[in-house]
């Protein structure tokens, strides 16, 4: 099974993305994640993403796609896997049906999140992550810190702040969804796989709800 997560930077794909593994089994495989450990660990790759990524653009089509081609190829996710933020672009969507099609697969469900762009910016500038590479549970230190302060609960390591998590970036990463990347809502609704969610405190419609929503939905 292929699913996608959609959505503005900050709607909660990650954190959504994270309950749906839990409970599908299918491993979650955000290219955001990969960049920044490249970025960590001061990779070629990783230079180069930051160029983009501390900017608030997108990484050009042709790095990201290769970087998921081989992805797709792992033993890991022949049963399945949950795309967090890939692809972006309709290019990329292209490229991916193209992927998945020489497998005989396609997607079989895109969750578009969305959230008011006021509770966005809130969010992401008060969003901590572990800095472990095998944990990165995200927090937030307003609606859902962690019981020590910059301390994860579950493995003892530094809460960290990504770098892009700043109101001016996260301006500029809001104007590169609206721009390049929320065609790919009426892409997949002609496709007939879209599936699109209020994920807001003010609607009280929350990740944990909208996650267990869909497991049901697939295990019926
Ligand atoms: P990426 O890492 O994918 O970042 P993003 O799309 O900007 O999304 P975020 O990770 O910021 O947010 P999220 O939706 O996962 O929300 P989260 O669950 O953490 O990409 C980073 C960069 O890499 C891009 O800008 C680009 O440069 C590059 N890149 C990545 N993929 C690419 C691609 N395919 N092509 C080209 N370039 C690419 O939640 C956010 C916060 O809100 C957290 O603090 C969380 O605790 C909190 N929260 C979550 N849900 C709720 C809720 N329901 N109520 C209250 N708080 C909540
Ligand atoms: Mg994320």
């Amino acid at each position: 099974m292929i699913i996608i997560m959609l959505g503005a930077p900050g709607t909660g794909k990650g954190t959504v993305a994270a309950l749906l593994e839990g409970e599908l089994g299918y491993k979650q495989v955000s290219t955001g994640d990969i960049f920044r450990k490249n970025i960590q660990e001061g990779t070629e790759l990783g230079k180069l993403a930051d160029s983009y990524i501390s900017k608030g653009q997108l990484v050009p089509d042709d790095v990201t796609i290769n970087i998921v081609a081989s992805r797709l190829e792992e033993p890991d996710v022949q049963e399945g896997i949950i795309l967090d933020g890939f692809p972006r672009t309709v290019a990329q969507a292209e490229a991916l049906d193209d992927i998945l099609a020489k497998k005989g697969k396609k997607v079989d469900m895109v969750l578009n999140l969305t959230t008011p762009e006021e509770e966005i910016i809130e969010r992401v500038v008060s969003r901590r992550i572990c800095s472990n590479q095998q944990c990165k549970t995200v927090y937030n230190v307003v609606m859902n810190p962690p019981k020590q302060e910059g301390i994860c609960d579950k493995c003892g390591a530094k809460l960290v702040q990504r770098q892009d998590d700043n109101e001016e970036t996260i301006k500029s990463r809001i104007a590169t969804y609206m721009e390049q990347t929320s065609p790919l809502v009426e892409y997949y609704q002609n496709k007939g796989v879209l599936r699109t969610e209020e994920v807001s405190q003010r609607i009280n419609h929350l990740g944990k709800d909208v996650a267990d929503e869909v497991v049901r939905d697939i295990n019926k």
